[in-house]
């Protein structure tokens, strides 16, 4: 397949266009591997997925998935690899807990880009571990989609920390790299994929490593973690989920005074950061409602240990970025 979408293809928006893709790239994936083994890392974002549930639709078993759990994972992600794939799907899927791993090399280090740094060098370091333990793999399949063609840039280059390295030695599957993001949703769909799993909102690759600013603790990144789920339990209670295009948590390393039980009680602020953008080039502030921000307030400074306070950012990129490192 070559790296130009002709200028006939059509944009995929319907399940009768998503399913008559499959069935072509089935037959093509079946045309490349034959009977050989294929690897895939997967994150358990849109792109990996899919390209997942394609592969296991054309070849079955032959293809072997990694999930690496690098312990930045939003709060249940990892269970839902495992029980959409492995439980599902009935995929060969390898889980490998790295958390400590990861958590243990970040001890202490706290400028943003050394922390990028540390997760994806480790990230390819597991990854290629686990390669290393498999026998008979002949190709790497990749979610690259046509979008990261289109811009392998600068920009993209910092941001692809996840990225794995050239030397493998592998020929390419990329079944989904003539596809824009929005195809690659309506792909996912026809191939029976939660949409939990295939709407999901962007999630960077060092995770909520760049969200638990500064260096991070294992009781402090525990505290987000929960605080980010509740925030998107209640933007998807509320209608928040399809319209805001991306929103976390981050959680800075300070700390202010509160009261708890009459008593003085130490805790960190979680700043909510909702945004909407096209591109993630520019992002405007979503305007959530106050009822809201004040029972989502209410909740993650009750339920969640350590956070006694909650701060909403309210700046524009530019000039903020959309995460805080
Ligand atoms: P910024 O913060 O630069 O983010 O405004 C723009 C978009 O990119 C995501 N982002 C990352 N994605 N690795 C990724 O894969 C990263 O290191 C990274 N940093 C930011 C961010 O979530 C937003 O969608």
């Amino acid at each position: 397949m070559s790296n130009v979408r002709p200028e006939t293809m059509k944009r995929i928006t319907t399940v009768e266009l998503a399913d008559a893709f499959i069935a072509e790239q089935v037959k093509e994936i079946q045309t490349q591997v034959g009977d050989k083994k294929v690897l895939l890392a997967l994150s358990g974002g849109v792109d990996s997925s899919v390209v997942a549930a394609l592969l296991i639709k054309a070849i079955g078993k032959q293809l072997v998935c990694v999930h690496v759990n690098h312990g930045l994972m939003r709060k249940g992600e990892s269970e839902q690899v495992i029980e959409v794939f492995r439980n599902q799907l009935d995929a060969n899927l390898v889980y490998v807990d790295a958390t400590d791993r990861f958590l243990d090399l970040l001890d202490g280090v706290s400028e943003p880009e050394k922390k990028r740094k540390i997760i994806g060098g480790e990230f390819i370091k597991v990854f290629d571990e686990e390669a290393g333990k498999l026998e008979g793999i002949s190709f790497l399949a990749q979610g690259t989609i046509y979008p990261d063609i289109l811009e392998s840039d600068g920009v993209k280059a910092h941001h692809n920390v996840g990225g794995l390295p050239e030397e493998m030695q592998f020929e390419l599957v990329e079944p989904v790299k003539l596809l824009y993001k929005d195809e690659v949703r309506v792909v996912g769909k026809a191939l029976g994929l939660p949409a939990s799993m295939v709407d999901r909102q962007p999630f960077p690759g060092p995770g909520l490593g760049v969200r638990c600013l500064g260096a991070i603790t294992r009781d402090r990144l525990h505290a987000l973690r929960e605080a980010d789920a509740i925030l998107r339990e209640e933007f998807d209670k509320n209608g928040l989920a399809t319209k805001v295009w991306q929103y976390f948590i981050a959680v800075p390393d300070m700390k202010s005074v509160g009261v708890k039980d009459d008593k003085r009680y130490e805790g960190w602020p979680a700043i909510i950061r909702a945004v909407n953008t096209v591109d993630a080039m520019t992002a405007t502030i979503e305007e959530i409602p106050y009822e809201i921000l004040h029972h989502i307030t209410d909740r993650i400074t009750h339920e969640v240990k350590g956070i006694n306070r909650v701060l909403l950012d309210l700046t524009p990129k530019p000039i903020g970025t959309i995460e805080w490192e």
